[in-house]
Protein backbone atom coordinates (compact mmCIF):
# COMPACT_ATOMS: atom_id res chain seq x y z
CA UNK A 1 0.00 0.00 0.00
CA UNK A 2 1.63 3.44 -0.56
CA UNK A 3 1.93 6.05 1.88
CA UNK A 4 -0.18 8.92 2.08
CA UNK A 5 1.44 12.38 1.04
CA UNK A 6 5.33 11.42 -0.48
CA UNK A 7 6.78 12.44 -3.62
CA UNK A 8 9.53 10.28 -4.68
CA UNK A 9 11.75 11.40 -7.21
CA UNK A 10 14.39 9.31 -9.19
CA UNK A 11 16.75 9.95 -12.02
CA UNK A 12 20.22 10.25 -13.43
CA UNK A 13 22.81 12.09 -11.62
CA UNK A 14 22.40 16.03 -12.52
CA UNK A 15 19.16 15.37 -13.49
CA UNK A 16 18.02 17.68 -10.52
CA UNK A 17 16.32 15.84 -7.76
CA UNK A 18 17.62 17.94 -4.86
CA UNK A 19 17.07 21.10 -6.27
CA UNK A 20 13.98 20.17 -7.53
CA UNK A 21 13.07 18.14 -4.32
CA UNK A 22 13.68 21.13 -1.87
CA UNK A 23 11.60 23.70 -4.06
CA UNK A 24 8.88 20.99 -3.98
CA UNK A 25 8.73 20.25 -0.64
CA UNK A 26 8.82 24.43 0.45
CA UNK A 27 5.90 24.83 -2.20
CA UNK A 28 3.86 21.94 -1.04
CA UNK A 29 4.66 21.99 2.60
CA UNK A 30 6.74 18.41 2.72
CA UNK A 31 9.46 17.51 4.67
CA UNK A 32 12.75 17.63 2.28
CA UNK A 33 14.60 13.79 2.94
CA UNK A 34 17.88 13.29 0.77
CA UNK A 35 18.69 9.88 0.85
CA UNK A 36 22.66 10.71 0.31
CA UNK A 37 22.57 13.01 2.36
CA UNK A 38 20.69 10.42 5.36
CA UNK A 39 23.89 7.98 4.01
CA UNK A 40 26.08 11.04 4.56
CA UNK A 41 24.79 11.39 7.95
CA UNK A 42 24.38 8.50 9.19
CA UNK A 43 28.19 7.25 8.66
CA UNK A 44 29.77 10.42 9.68
CA UNK A 45 31.33 9.82 5.88
CA UNK A 46 31.38 11.14 1.92
CA UNK A 47 29.96 9.33 -0.54
CA UNK A 48 33.68 8.79 -2.22
CA UNK A 49 34.86 7.73 1.16
CA UNK A 50 32.46 5.01 1.35
CA UNK A 51 32.60 3.77 -2.33
CA UNK A 52 36.53 4.36 -1.39
CA UNK A 53 35.95 2.10 1.67
CA UNK A 54 33.44 -0.15 1.23
CA UNK A 55 33.17 -0.21 -2.93
CA UNK A 56 29.96 0.25 -4.86
CA UNK A 57 28.50 -2.36 -2.97
CA UNK A 58 28.74 -1.45 0.44
CA UNK A 59 27.04 1.96 -0.79
CA UNK A 60 24.00 -0.10 -2.26
CA UNK A 61 23.64 -1.53 0.90
CA UNK A 62 23.60 1.40 2.79
CA UNK A 63 21.39 2.95 0.23
CA UNK A 64 19.15 0.16 0.75
CA UNK A 65 18.91 0.17 4.49
CA UNK A 66 18.46 3.47 4.69
CA UNK A 67 15.28 3.87 1.77
CA UNK A 68 13.45 0.99 3.34
CA UNK A 69 13.79 2.69 7.03
CA UNK A 70 11.43 5.46 5.30
CA UNK A 71 8.41 3.38 5.55
CA UNK A 72 6.86 5.18 8.18
CA UNK A 73 7.16 8.32 6.64
CA UNK A 74 4.30 11.09 5.39
CA UNK A 75 4.22 14.00 4.00
CA UNK A 76 7.55 14.21 2.65
CA UNK A 77 9.51 14.69 -0.93
CA UNK A 78 12.14 11.81 -0.97
CA UNK A 79 15.19 12.72 -3.07
CA UNK A 80 17.13 9.47 -4.41
CA UNK A 81 20.61 8.52 -5.15
CA UNK A 82 20.80 7.91 -9.14
CA UNK A 83 21.62 4.26 -8.99
CA UNK A 84 18.74 3.30 -6.49
CA UNK A 85 16.86 1.49 -9.60
CA UNK A 86 20.24 -0.75 -9.37
CA UNK A 87 18.82 -3.15 -6.93
CA UNK A 88 15.52 -4.38 -8.44
CA UNK A 89 14.49 -4.91 -4.29
CA UNK A 90 14.15 -1.56 -4.32
CA UNK A 91 11.51 -0.61 -7.03
CA UNK A 92 8.71 -1.93 -5.09
CA UNK A 93 10.02 -0.16 -2.16
CA UNK A 94 9.98 3.37 -4.22
CA UNK A 95 6.37 2.81 -5.11
CA UNK A 96 5.52 1.80 -1.73
CA UNK A 97 6.70 5.42 -0.59
CA UNK A 98 4.58 7.21 -3.12
CA UNK A 99 4.47 8.54 -6.65
CA UNK A 100 7.40 8.00 -8.61
CA UNK A 101 8.36 10.69 -10.49
CA UNK A 102 11.40 10.58 -12.89
CA UNK A 103 13.53 13.27 -13.70
CA UNK A 104 14.45 12.61 -16.89
CA UNK A 105 17.52 15.17 -18.93
CA UNK A 106 19.60 14.02 -21.86
CA UNK A 107 23.37 13.02 -21.79
CA UNK A 108 24.46 16.24 -23.02
CA UNK A 109 22.05 18.44 -20.30
CA UNK A 110 23.72 16.53 -17.91
CA UNK A 111 27.18 16.78 -18.65
CA UNK A 112 26.46 20.46 -19.12
CA UNK A 113 25.42 20.80 -15.49
CA UNK A 114 27.67 18.43 -13.86
CA UNK A 115 30.86 19.28 -15.84
CA UNK A 116 33.87 17.20 -13.98
CA UNK A 117 32.39 17.22 -10.89
CA UNK A 118 34.53 15.30 -8.08
CA UNK A 119 31.59 14.40 -5.87
CA UNK A 120 30.26 11.53 -7.73
CA UNK A 121 32.36 8.28 -8.16
CA UNK A 122 30.62 6.89 -10.86
CA UNK A 123 30.62 10.23 -12.70
CA UNK A 124 34.31 10.43 -12.56
CA UNK A 125 34.97 8.16 -15.27
CA UNK A 126 35.69 7.99 -18.84
CA UNK A 127 32.85 9.58 -21.05
CA UNK A 128 32.00 6.40 -22.49
CA UNK A 129 31.31 4.79 -19.08
CA UNK A 130 29.20 7.79 -18.02
CA UNK A 131 27.13 7.34 -21.15
CA UNK A 132 26.64 3.65 -20.92
CA UNK A 133 25.30 3.63 -17.25
CA UNK A 134 22.77 6.65 -18.58
CA UNK A 135 21.89 4.32 -21.20
CA UNK A 136 21.63 1.47 -19.51
CA UNK A 137 19.38 2.57 -16.64
CA UNK A 138 17.54 5.01 -18.88
CA UNK A 139 14.35 2.02 -19.11
CA UNK A 140 15.05 1.35 -15.59
CA UNK A 141 13.78 4.54 -14.46
CA UNK A 142 10.81 4.26 -17.14
CA UNK A 143 9.82 1.38 -15.38
CA UNK A 144 9.78 2.38 -12.62
CA UNK A 145 8.36 5.66 -12.56
CA UNK A 146 4.33 6.68 -12.57
CA UNK A 147 5.75 10.01 -14.52
CA UNK A 148 8.25 11.88 -16.43
CA UNK A 149 9.08 14.66 -16.48
CA UNK A 150 11.71 15.95 -18.92
CA UNK A 151 14.39 18.51 -17.46
CA UNK A 152 16.08 19.72 -20.64
CA UNK A 153 15.89 23.71 -20.98
CA UNK A 154 13.40 24.07 -17.89
CA UNK A 155 13.98 26.06 -14.51
CA UNK A 156 13.72 24.53 -11.33
CA UNK A 157 10.55 26.47 -10.86
CA UNK A 158 9.33 25.20 -14.43
CA UNK A 159 9.84 21.20 -13.17
CA UNK A 160 8.56 21.98 -9.83
CA UNK A 161 5.09 23.66 -11.36
CA UNK A 162 5.14 20.60 -13.90
CA UNK A 163 5.29 17.81 -10.43
CA UNK A 164 2.67 19.66 -8.78
CA UNK A 165 0.29 19.82 -12.25
CA UNK A 166 0.98 15.87 -11.92
CA UNK A 167 0.27 14.83 -8.19
C1 LIG B 1 25.01 7.66 -7.70
C2 LIG B 1 24.43 8.91 -7.62
C3 LIG B 1 24.71 9.86 -6.51
C4 LIG B 1 25.15 9.10 -5.26
C5 LIG B 1 26.28 8.17 -5.59
C6 LIG B 1 25.89 7.13 -6.64
C7 LIG B 1 24.69 6.80 -8.86
O1 LIG B 1 23.55 10.63 -6.22
O2 LIG B 1 24.09 8.37 -4.71
O3 LIG B 1 27.37 8.95 -6.02
O4 LIG B 1 24.94 5.58 -8.79
O5 LIG B 1 24.15 7.31 -9.86
P1 LIG B 1 22.97 11.81 -7.18
O6 LIG B 1 22.09 11.16 -8.19
O7 LIG B 1 22.20 12.67 -6.23
O8 LIG B 1 24.14 12.50 -7.78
Amino acid sequence: MQHMNNIVLIGFMGSGKSSVGKLLAEQTHRTYIDLDQKIEEDTGDTIPNIFKNEGEEGFRKRETEVLRALSSREGTVISTGGGIVERKENHDVLKEHGPVIYLHASFEEISARLEDDESRPLWSKPEVERKNLLEKRLPVYKECADELVNTDHKSINDVVNEIESLI
